[in-house]
């Protein structure tokens, strides 16, 4: 982890948690982070839309800040059962996680697309957190940073800079899985995106860069001490705040 970049450890709930089960999760980070006035890192989670007016008055006045997981590239109109990102921000959001590989995946979101949200993110003011990551075909066939870079130069929004963007490096076979990539695996993924970024933006040094993919209490350390591993990006491990505290625990 860098000095002169502030950690971000985000949590991703995806399509999990009812009101009835989310609130004492998120009572309990509240809690537990209240236990530390001067934090050293930024602390996120995003909940499924519905849960997201709930978990912004819980987590309020708190380090604890909330996001989305999705947004539409339009501030409104005729698109049933979408979200705007203006919305997300009028519900108390302050981040957008977009182009997340589930995304990709399920609703063949392609890097213009991706690009196009990202970029409604930053007109609403949110940060948007910008999912890149090779499939294990594409890993295995030795295309990982072909593919990273296809998406890093095609996915981040114009007027990106380090105070509204943030990436997550999520490999897809690690997502879900309980695999994880080798701390030199991630650091040559790691550097590369942080190469691509210095030929886009002027403050590519200050842009933070997370990992994402089974990131978990007692691999968390170990993945937070590779070379421009800035924080992570977390699924499963997010849901439960007594899992979830221990990664926060690496930086904060
Ligand atoms: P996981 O998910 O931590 O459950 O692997 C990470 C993600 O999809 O962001």
């Amino acid at each position: 982890m860098s000095k002169q970049r502030r950690p971000l450890i985000a949590g991703n709930w995806k399509m999990n948690g009812l009101v009835g089960s989310a609130t004492p999760e998120l009572q309990e980070l509240v809690k537990r982070a209240g236990d530390h006035p001067d934090p050293k890192c930024d602390i996120l989670i995003c909940p499924p839309a519905t849960l997201l007016y709930e978990m912004v008055s819980l987590a309020e006045g708190s380090a604890v800040k909330i996001g989305g997981q999705n947004c539409h590239a339009n501030e409104s109109g005729a698109h049933t059962g979408d979200i705007s990102a203006e919305m997300l921000k009028d519900a108390g959001a302050e981040y957008c996680i977009v182009g997340h590989s589930e995304r990709r995946a399920d609703h063949g979101e392609s890097n213009a697309v991706v690009k196009a949200k990202a970029e409604a993110a930053l007109r609403a003011g949110l940060i948007a957190i910008v999912c890149v990551g090779e499939t294990l075909v594409e890993r295995e066939g030795d295309k990982t940073l072909d593919v990273i870079s296809d998406q890093v130069r095609n996915s981040l929004p114009g007027g990106a800079t380090a105070s509204n963007t943030v990436i997550a490096y999520e490999p897809v076979w690690a997502i879900g899985t309980g695999k994880t990539p080798t701390p030199e695996n991630v650091a040559d993924v790691h550097a590369h995106i942080r190469k691509e970024l210095g030929s886009m933006m002027g403050d590519s040094d200050s842009v933070r860069v997370l990992y994402g993919g089974s990131v978990k209490g007692s691999n968390a350390a170990e993945l937070m001490a590779v070379e421009n591993v800035d924080g992570a990006l977390v699924g499963g491990a997010s849901l439960k705040a007594v899992d979830f505290w221990p990664i926060v625990s690496t930086c904060i």
